[in-house]
């Protein structure tokens, strides 16, 4: 692939101003600076540099962000700063997007990605991937609101209960738990269907990946093939 052209794939701008980063020498392949925007490349282990840092060519993004409260996920946020605020330029020019949506005052694992069928796989209710949460209610948890999370509500706008495919006891005020679907407000809705109020809620894993405890609040990390493949598999028991 040109350099300009493997340049403007991973973000850094149009294709025009790809070949003058090049030109003005601010550009480095495989550790050796290269002036020729139209020189070819292979992408496989293409390390590019530019400005001083590298950057590994990736034909497409998977990453993890450890969501913190008080962001929207949304690009064009109304009242909060944007979760696309804590990556890298290149990401968001490259047009990566949340895989499925957290609350502004939920935090914890949220996926970006800018390979559309992964997106899809992940975001399709026929897929139904778990997404287990760390849920915080105001009042203690009565083991009847358990059972009606297990047993399924029926939430307004909805024409059939929806049921925890997990539901464990924390605490006297906290449980875990796992849904199949990824509606509006869903978990703070089963909550109040149920008789309580979510006050915290953190989203602790897709799947069977869970958010890496070495991952701190408001930074992202590029996904491996092991983690993509743990986002298929069902959530570890506790
Ligand atoms: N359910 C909710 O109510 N909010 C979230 O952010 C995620 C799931």
């Amino acid at each position: 692939m040109q350099l300009s052209r493997a340049l403007q794939c991973q973000g850094f701008g149009s294709r025009k101003a790809c070949r003058e980063l090049v030109r003005a020498g601010r550009v480095a392949v495989n550790g050796a600076a290269c002036l020729h925007p139209d020189r070819e490349f292979e992408t496989e282990r293409l390390i590019l540099n530019v400005d001083g840092e590298d950057w590994v060519f990736r034909a497409h993004a998977y990453l993890v962000l450890h969501k913190p409260a008080g962001y929207e996920c949304s690009r064009q946020p109304r009242d909060h700063p944007s979760v696309f605020a804590l990556l890298p330029a290149p990401l968001v020019a490259r047009g990566v997007q949340c895989v499925g949506r957290l609350d502004q005052d939920s935090t914890g694992l949220l996926l970006f990605s800018d390979d559309g069928d992964f997106i899809h796989q992940h975001t399709s209710p026929r897929r139904a991937v778990g997404k287990t949460y760390r849920v915080t209610c105001k009042h203690p948890l009565s083991d009847d609101m358990l059972e009606q999370l297990r047993r399924g509500v029926l939430l307004r706008d909805e024409t059939s209960p929806l049921a925890a495919r997990r539901c464990v006891r924390l605490g006297e005020h906290e449980l875990e738990l796992t849904i199949a679907e990824g509606k509006y407000h869903q978990v703070k809705r089963m909550l109040a269907a149920a008789g309580n109020r979510v006050v915290r809620l953190h989203r602790s894993a897709v799947g069977g990946y869970s958010l890496p405890a070495t991952l701190p609040e408001g930074h992202w990390q590029w996904l491996d093939a092991a983690e993509l493949e743990m986002l298929r598999s069902a959530p570890a028991e506790v």
